[in-house]
């Protein structure tokens, strides 16, 4: 396991591919201060203070943190990481945790426009009554298995989720699958109707006018398996599409190779969007059940 001076780095005890990376508290303490200059209006109205925190907590770690994490997002054997602070206290609060996630995805790129709240994140809840018109919310459905960004424009490099808090949960765990870990993968990726354009859509609270036309299944420049896919947003043509996606689902769903994994509170997974996919396991029922999540989506840096 590599050794960077300010960091803890573990395997994650339900996956090898997955690294564990705890943030000491004394970098903490000083991110604290230097996170103080900038409030959370002038992170969302001005675009190059998220550069500068980004550089605040780079420079923290002898500058090795941002190759460190971009290696690992772009080695197909692992791809995945888990990163927070050490220790939570009541400074580690949600607009630290805002600052912190903003920081880390600055160093692994460029996020995307998140059309549900119009920001360059997404602050969302889940709890016990949800009304709302996708999984997104809806605590006791399984969310299955897919990949972000299936329906937008914009190319999604990577994924970040960040559990900012959650109080009476129990269940709700994260399911991460790898493609080279996938029973089913060579079978579906060859299938030539995973190569057909797919029409993508996607319901009202996603604010998103348009459709996206493209395949499920890619290839990547070394040959390997590259997917883009979300049950409920895909529009079959016909019946050939159709049976396709519930193949696909089934056979997703159906993995022994998921890895179910709890994030702490405070903490941010961040995944390649193209051989990971990712869901959530229901929660136990509880009328006071809340979490708070936050995402970022976006793409790699472009020079
Ligand atoms: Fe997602």
């Amino acid at each position: 396991m590599k050794n960077i001076p300010g960091l803890k780095i573990t395997e994650n005890s339900s996956s090898k591919r997955i690294l564990d990376i705890k943030i000491k508290e004394e970098i903490i303490n000083e991110l604290i201060n230097l996170f103080k200059r900038f409030d959370l209006t002038a992170i969302e109205y001005k675009p190059f203070t998220r550069f500068t925190v980004a550089k605040y907590l780079d420079d923290l770690i002898n500058n090795k943190l941002s190759k460190y994490l971009n290696d690992i997002l772009r080695d197909r054997k692992t791809g995945c990481f888990i990163i927070g602070p050490e220790t939570i206290t009541t400074e580690t609060n949600d607009v630290f945790l805002v600052k912190l996630s903003t920081a880390i995805t600055h160093l692994i790129g460029t996020p995307n426009h998140d059309s549900m709240t119009g920001k360059f994140y997404a602050r969302f809840y889940v709890k016990h009554e949800d009304k709302s018109d996708s999984y997104l919310r809806k605590a006791y459905t399984n969310m299955d298995l897919h990949t972000d960004g299936t329906y937008v424009k914009e190319i999604t490099d990577w994924l970040l989720m960040t559990k900012i808090n959650e109080h009476n949960v129990k269940g709700g765990e994260t399911a991460m699958l790898h493609l080279d870990d996938w029973e089913h993968c060579e079978d579906l990726y060859n299938d030539p109707i995973g190569r057909q354009n797919f029409t993508w859509g996607s319901p009202k609270s996603k604010n998103v006018d348009y459709k996206v036309e493209h395949p499920i299944f890619s290839s990547d420049e070394n040959g390997n398996p590259k997917i883009s896919y979300i049950d409920q947003f895909p529009e079959p043509k016909n019946m050939e599409q159709g049976n396709f996606l519930q193949k696909l689902s089934d056979a997703l769903e159906e993995s022994k190779n998921k890895i179910i994994t709890k994030l702490p509170v405070g903490s941010s997974i961040i995944a390649n969007n193209y051989f990971w996919l990712h869901g959530r396991r229901p929660f136990v029922e509880n009328k006071n059940i809340l979490r708070e999540l936050l995402r970022i989506r976006g793409k790699f840096p472009v020079n």
